[in-house]
């Protein structure tokens, strides 16, 4: 009877609380990354700032530069988007093959016209994604993303952040992982890491 009085409470909550709480700790989800202990990467399906639906397959041709973030983010996620952004630029017309991704990882706030608001600051032709909590969960298992909801300080106007790991993935043009850029990583290092990959077509 407790068991199965449990069971229902598990059923209860377990829609609220889907997709809010980590999968793992940030130390595991670094072990996996560092020592290429699982693929990363993978099938999302999530909406873009205009508010079409997209999917992973979408962008299949095109070399995938991919950040999780949020836009409230007060430093870190600006930084490494402005380098984005530059090595974009940098790159020039040849970064056409070289397809930008922002991520949200707080989707209730990031909706698709808040992220509209956000991603062109950064570069013309980055992509914001967001979707439910459970599809951004999903997105981020499998890049091995770590984030965490931190509940804001009483009396802080209700402002909360968002803890999470900020690498930028490099994705090949099927999808597949080549590597990831650490959090404040220059522009310069990043264009030096692809630019040889831009003569490259999909196989
Ligand atoms: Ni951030």
């Amino acid at each position: 009877m407790i068991l199965r009085a449990g069971i229902l409470l598990w059923l209860m909550l377990a829609p609220a609380f889907a997709g809010k709480a980590p999968t793992r700790s940030p130390a595991e989800v670094m072990d996996v990354l560092m020592w290429n202990r699982e693929p990363v990467g993978g099938p999302f399906e999530l909406t873009d700032h205009t508010g079409k639906p997209r999917t992973n397959s979408d962008f299949r041709g095109k070399l995938m530069l991919v950040y999780f973030g949020f836009t409230y983010c007060p430093d870190v996620c600006p930084t490494d988007l402005q380098a984005i952004g530059l090595a974009l630029d940098k790159l020039g017309t040849a970064a056409d093959s070289v397809q930008p991704l922002f991520i949200t990882v707080d989707p209730e706030r990031d909706t698709p016209q808040h992220l509209a608001e956000y991603v062109p600051m950064f570069h013309p032709r980055l992509i914001g994604l967001t979707g439910s909590a459970e599809a951004i969960r999903k997105a981020a298992d499998a890049y091995k993303v770590y984030y965490a909801k931190v509940d804001p300080p009483k009396g802080d106007g209700g402002y909360y952040t968002v803890d999470h790991t900020a690498f930028i993935y490099l994705m090949d043009r099927e999808g597949n992982y080549l590597g990831f850029f650490p959090p404040g990583t220059s522009a310069d290092r990043m264009v030096e890491i692809i630019r040889p990959r831009l003569g490259e077509t999909a196989r």
